[in-house]
């Protein structure tokens, strides 16, 4: 992209942003290009022939825009706003109210594709570490508490090693009910479809606002989705976006490293690429690490 063009696009871009549009998309490269854009730059490989801008990320300002990429929805649901408001209360109150409107949600009722049990979020609503992962599944669903099923043992050791219990992070799901399936359901989970996902996706945000963390961990491509920063676990990872002002992480759910496992090779590219993505979270959270953590994958 030449230079003027670059400076017209963040123009159009902070036009659009001021008018309350805050859909337009972009890929990682571009940003970096509009970044630049005034600094002279060093000759650049050709795109590859047919590689479509795909819909990724939206930048909210200028100065936003030098530091990371906004995931849309950028803004605040009118829902937060009435138990934001309400004085003199503590983020548990807050959180239960909110739960209560999430138990009720005729959005997602209407549906007709969610089971009727809601699990809402674990951990401490002081926490600095929020990860938000996909649905709920049948373990989860039973105990009415997230990540409590395999993927829960695989998380459980990730922040293990990450030096953190369960309970110093606040862990929540972009969808606050068990996905159904035809016939007889049994142990069986899905993951939830986008639609599934919009109708909870205002008291994510709303949890998001009330915790306030200093950094998001979003579990895998469908969380990714779901918050609206794009498609492709495999190509968001290991960079930070940003969430209402929060910076998120994206890394793989814990159920594709226990799938991995199970491959030639044991998993090991995925788990130390997942490793990698926390140890950008622990810096982030202020945490400190050890040698011995920055090494666990060093050959
Ligand atoms: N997978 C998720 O994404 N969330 C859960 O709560 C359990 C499994």
């Amino acid at each position: 992209m030449s230079l003027p063009a670059a400076g017209m696009l963040k123009q159009y871009l902070e036009q659009r942003q001021a008018s309350g549009q805050t859909h337009s998309l972009l890929r990682p490269g571009v940003l970096d290009r509009l970044r630049s854009a005034g600094k002279p730059t060093a000759p650049r490989a050709a795109e590859p022939h047919g590689t479509a801008p795909k819909a990724d990320v939206a930048p909210q300002s200028s100065s936003a825009l030098m530091e990371m990429p906004v995931a849309v929805p950028s803004r605040l649901p009118q829902k937060a706003a009435g138990i934001l408001a309400v004085p003199g209360q503590t983020k548990v109150e807050k959180l239960s109210a909110l739960a209560a409107m999430a138990e009720k949600s005729t959005q997602a009722k209407a549906l007709c594709t969610l089971r009727d049990t809601m699990v809402f979020a674990v951990g401490n609503p002081d926490a600095t570490i929020m990860l938000i992962g996909e649905a709920p599944g049948f373990e989860e669903e039973r105990q009415r508490e997230p990540f409590v099923g395999p993927a829960g043992q695989k998380l459980n050791g990730i922040l293990k090693a990450m030096g953190l219990e369960r309970s110093q992070v606040y862990i929540s799901n972009i969808c606050k009910f068990r996905p159904a399936m035809e016939g007889n359901q049994g142990t069986s989970n899905r993951a939830p479809t986008d639609n599934e996902m919009a109708t909870c996706l205002s008291y994510v945000l709303t949890e998001i606002a009330i915790v306030a963390p200093q950094v998001i961990v979003a579990l895998g491509g469908v969380a990714c989705k779901g918050l609206g920063i794009g498609e492709g676990v495999m190509r968001l990872r290991g960079r930070f976006y940003d969430v209402l002002g929060v910076p998120t992480m994206v890394t793989y759910h814990p159920s594709y490293l226990l799938r991995e496992e199970k491959m030639a090779g044991g998993g090991i590219r995925a788990k130390r690429e997942c490793w990698e993505d926390m140890l950008k979270v622990m810096e982030k959270a202020g945490l400190s690490i050890s040698e011995k953590q920055r090494s666990y994958f060093r050959q």
